[in-house]
């Protein structure tokens, strides 16, 4: 891995009252990452941003963000990172320039400084036309957009971004991850997320922690969690009639498990696009046409549930919550 940009070692977070809401949690983001922190309602994800950031301390661990300690040098941490809060910040009263002034100067940054970015950010964020308007009659997707800008107004090194599209609609969230790509690319910032929404983690993140109940139980890439969860299933579709096969499929190399239903089998396999075409030969060899192939990956609701023995959106894990967040809940049961 590249270049270390956050380093976290057993960190550990006790609420007074005695919450145990991040329980010796210990990961590693390189330079230049997009990565994704996943879990369900009350799983620690803004707890374990807010020490990162350093908004909480820690009650014991460690953790490293652009190299400097988040307990004893918090001032020069603040000064690397920019963070999207879960809850809304901007000021309505304000426009959104004002709003990027003022987080410009919150940085120390002289206006004049600052004019420049901010011009070049509202424009990057479709925000030009916006810009002298009062925030509070912008739409959900531009607040969001104007909250990234002011994130990053001051250019930093790494930027926290803690469910940055709830509440907005899939046209929404696919513009503002359009956003982030282009951050990423021009400014190649450090990305730490959490979200809820598995299929953004699936499309955007090159590696993903998932966090329950203060623990992670799972991290790598995509792929390797799937692969921790059986893998993939290549379903073979062959003419009614056929004779069976299943000893033929089995027998190639990578085939872990082979089901058979009529002329329809289920082969399990930890990738399944490597083994598609052995699986083909296999049936030419026996004189038997293959209809029809298909890989079925496993979706990060499976490897959750794989992993924890809950479905992922299971109703109780919002239980006893007043953040304001809980009005964004996800659909329990869904
Ligand atoms: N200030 C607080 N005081 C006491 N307990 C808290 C506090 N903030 C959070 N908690 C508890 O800590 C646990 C983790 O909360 P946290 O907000 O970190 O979860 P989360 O993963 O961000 O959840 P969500 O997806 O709902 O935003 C929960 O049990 C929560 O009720
Ligand atoms: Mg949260």
């Amino acid at each position: 891995m590249a270049e270390e940009a956050i380093g976290v070692e057993h960190l550990e977070k006790v609420y007074p009252g005695g919450v145990r809401a991040v329980q010796g949690i210990s990961f590693s983001v390189g330079s230049g990452e997009l990565f994704g922190f996943l879990g369900p309602n009350g799983a620690g994800k803004t707890t374990t941003i807010s020490m990162l950031t350093t908004l909480l301390r820690p009650t014991s661990g460690r953790a490293l963000v652009a190299g400097i300690d988040v307990a004893t040098r918090p001032r020069e941490v603040r000064s690397r990172i920019g963070l999207v809060f879960q809850d809304s910040t901007a000021d309505g009263e304000l426009t959104g320039r004002e709003n990027m002034e003022l987080a410009a100067g919150l940085f120390g940054m002289s206006l004049r400084e600052a004019r420049a970015q901010i011009d070049d950010l509202l424009a990057s964020m479709d925000l030009a036309d916006a810009a002298d308007r009062r925030v509070k009659g912008y739409s959900g997707g531009m607040k969001r957009r104007l909250e990234l800008a002011v994130a990053v107004v001051h250019t930093p090194q790494i930027l926290f971004l803690d469910e940055p599209t709830i509440g907005l609609d899939p046209q929404g969230r696919a513009g503002f991850w359009e956003y982030i790509q282009r951050l990423r690319k021009e400014k190649q910032v450090t990305i730490f997320m959490t979200t809820h929404y598995l299929d953004e983690v699936e499309n955007l993140c090159e590696r993903v922690a998932i966090i329950d109940h203060g623990k992670i139980v799972a991290m790598g890439t995509n792929d390797a969690l799937k692969e921790r969860v059986g893998g993939d299933e290549v379903e073979v579709r062959l003419a009614a009639g056929a004779p069976d096969l299943t000893g033929e499929l089995t027998a190639v190399d990578g085939a872990r498990e082979v089901t058979r239903d009529g002329s329809v089998y289920h082969v399990k396999t930890p990738r399944g696009e490597t083994l598609v075409p052995s699986l083909v030969k296999a049936c030419d060899r026996a004189g038997v046409a293959v209809e029809g192939i298909r890989v079925l990956r496993p979706s990060l609701d499976r490897v959750f549930l794989g992993l924890t023995g809950r479905a992922y959106r299971e109703e109780g894990y919002d239980e006893g919550r007043a953040s304001s967040s809980s009005a964004f809940t996800p659909r329990r049961g869904g």
